[in-house]
């Protein structure tokens, strides 16, 4: 059987490798690629997906737009986010999901036994990345998701669509941190190859003594934002979890079996030169 990860570039991604560690652990004989596709070539390479012997597929950038209209159905999740990063492929039928922001909710929940539900959320960004963990954040449960971004009307737009699905979120115009359970940074700033590794969007100074600073950039793993919050003594979470998490909620939607987190891990810090921890 095949799976692989449709984006533009996908070069650098880390998916082949955790996937891939991940069939090899379970026995199960899936070959992962990297499926490199520019977008003119996106709606032939969604129809590939419907060859019998292809178990599903991940989306990346430019993508996870872009393919919603190619399938032939999206999971709640997905449909509110209007973005896909899961395609599974079963009786003949392209489901999309989004497991973007459920992985991140796992990713509280396994790495840092922090419940969604019922928490005070602030949530630095209003991009692709923000807009899936503040649906999947407002299924989970959360109390008050605060969205703050630089640009003030795309907070403005997640926050009144995620109170549109049922979900308490308003935009917030300060990145203070004072009183929150969670803060997050889904801003690119920090991260690797953007200029802006040296910078943070929020200062931590008064953030609550036990409120969970979480960096969904995993590249570099300590981000300025991250390291502030080590400094502070707050629990911290960097990106790498999301992103395995999201891979093992693939791998279960596309096997029915529990994912080898642990060999996910092991995969990908080894890819990314880290010590296993
Ligand atoms: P992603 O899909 O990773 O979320 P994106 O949609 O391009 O990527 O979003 C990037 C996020 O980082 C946005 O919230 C963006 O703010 P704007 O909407 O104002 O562009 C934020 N961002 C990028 N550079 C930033 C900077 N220098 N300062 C603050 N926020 C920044």
């Amino acid at each position: 059987m095949r799976a692989g990860i449709i984006g533009h570039p996908v070069g650098h991604s880390l998916s082949p490798v955790f996937q891939g560690a991940a069939f090899r652990a379970c026995g199960l004989d899936v070959t992962y690629a990297a499926w490199d596709t520019p977008p003119g070539e996106l709606a032939g390479r969604v129809a590939g997906l419907r060859a019998p012997d292809v178990l599903g597929a991940n989306v990346t950038i430019p993508h996870k737009e872009a393919v919603a209209p190619l399938l032939d159905e999206l999971e709640l999740l997905a449909a509110r986010v209007g973005a896909v990063n899961t395609i599974v492929h079963r009786a003949a039928r392209l489901t999309g999901h989004n497991t973007d922001g459920s992985g991140f909710v796992a990713a509280l929940r396994e790495e840092r036994q922090f419940e969604a539900a019922g928490a005070t959320v602030l949530l630095l960004g209003a991009g692709g990345a923000s807009r899936g963990i503040a649906f999947a954040l407002a299924a989970a449960g959360a109390r008050d998701i605060a969205i703050w971004n630089r640009t003030p009307e795309r907070a403005q737009r997640l926050a009144a669509d995620v109170a549109a699905a049922g979900g308490a979120a308003h935009a917030q115009g300060a990145t203070d941190p004072a009183g929150f359970d969670l803060v997050v940074n889904c801003t690119s700033l920090g991260m690797s190859g953007t200029g802006t590794t040296g910078d943070s969007p929020c200062d931590l100074r008064r953030a609550a003594p036990r409120a969970l600073a979480v960096d969904i950039v995993y590249r570099p793993a300590e981000t300025p934002f991250l390291a502030q919050a080590r400094a502070l003594g707050l629990p911290w979470l960097g990106g790498l979890p999301m992103l395995i998490h999201q891979g093992a909620l693939a791998f279960e939607l596309w096997t029915g079996q529990p994912a080898p987190v642990a060999v996910m891990f092991a995969a990908a810090r080894a890819a990314l030169g880290e010590a296993a921890a």
